[in-house]
């Protein structure tokens, strides 16, 4: 089987080298997590190997993107339209042929295709951050949208990495048909610990793969980007939110449906 790195080496040891070609895997997780940051570093992998890559953003400008990726050293401008094309789908004007004016399944779909085809028969990456933005207004629709968006790119033979939102509030991902359609689950959180922000990595699911299962703290270093820093051999309760909250929170949920 071929797996393709994730240009983190310690994070690819934990699921026997990397993302196997031609899987879906969906990145959740809270705001400021490290999702689009490790979305980057596929893609800044797969340039490096000659891969053909998209990256669709639907939360920030293609500038943002790539002013991001450059804090890592990862110069994505050389590639522009040669191995490397970002639609940019913030609905804003449509600015260029790569904008995209509309947001839609079918949109994005035709769009990444039409980018495939410019950049020609290399092997691919595709990054579509966030997946969630095609559901906002129809969580219901998130599993169907998800397999369809699956089922339509799997022929065009991209590995596929989609991020998705958590609600912070519930703690559920935002329209979680997407977590049974993916082939793998890499769950992103977050938690302020004595004062500082922590962030954790945990492999949820990766199909055909035997992958670790442990809680990884992780860091974002200028200059490198993601870092695991040590699985954690604590209580759920340590990097869960403080009992307390989540019963505050359970109660705010409660009283919401009533
Ligand atoms: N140059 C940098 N050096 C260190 N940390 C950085 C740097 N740039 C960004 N970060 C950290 O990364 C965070 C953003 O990570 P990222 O954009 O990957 O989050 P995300 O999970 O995609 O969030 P969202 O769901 O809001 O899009 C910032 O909030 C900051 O803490
Ligand atoms: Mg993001």
């Amino acid at each position: 089987m071929v797996r393709l790195s994730t240009g983190i080496p310690e994070f690819d040891k934990l699921i026997e080298g990397g993302i196997p070609q031609g899987f879906f895997v969906a990145l959740t997780g809270e705001p400021g997590t490290g999702k689009s940051i490790f979305s980057e570093s596929f893609i800044a992998e797969g340039l490096k190997e000659g891969d053909a890559c998209i990256y669709v953003t639907t939360e920030e400008s293609r500038d943002s993107i790539i002013n991001q990726a450059k804090q890592f050293n990862w110069n994505f401008e050389d590639y522009l339209d040669k191995k490397l094309i970002i639609i940019d789908a913030l609905m804003k004007e449509k600015e260029d042929e790569w904008s995209l004016s509309e947001l839609s399944a079918e949109e994005l779909v035709n769009k990444v295709i039409e980018a495939k085809q410019k950049l020609g028969k290399p092997r691919a990456r595709l990054v579509i951050d966030s997946v969630s933005a095609l559901f906002l207004d129809k969580p219901a629709m998130s599993r169907k949208i998800s397999y369809y968006l699956k089922r339509v790119l799997y022929k065009w033979r991209f590995t596929i990495l989609a991020t998705s939102q958590y609600a912070i509030t519930t703690s559920q991902a935002f329209g979680f048909g997407i977590e049974h359609v993916a082939d793998g689950i890499i769950r992103f959180r977050r938690v302020v610990r004595d004062g500082e922000l922590k962030r954790y990595i945990l492999i949820e699911k990766m199909r055909q793969t035997n992958h670790d299962k442990y809680v990884w703290e992780i860091d974002i270093k200028p200059g490198k980007g993601i870092v695991l820093l040590g699985k954690i051999n604590e209580r759920k309760e340590d990097y869960a939110l403080p009992g307390k909250i989540n019963e505050k929170i359970k109660k705010a949920n409660k009283d919401e449906i009533l």
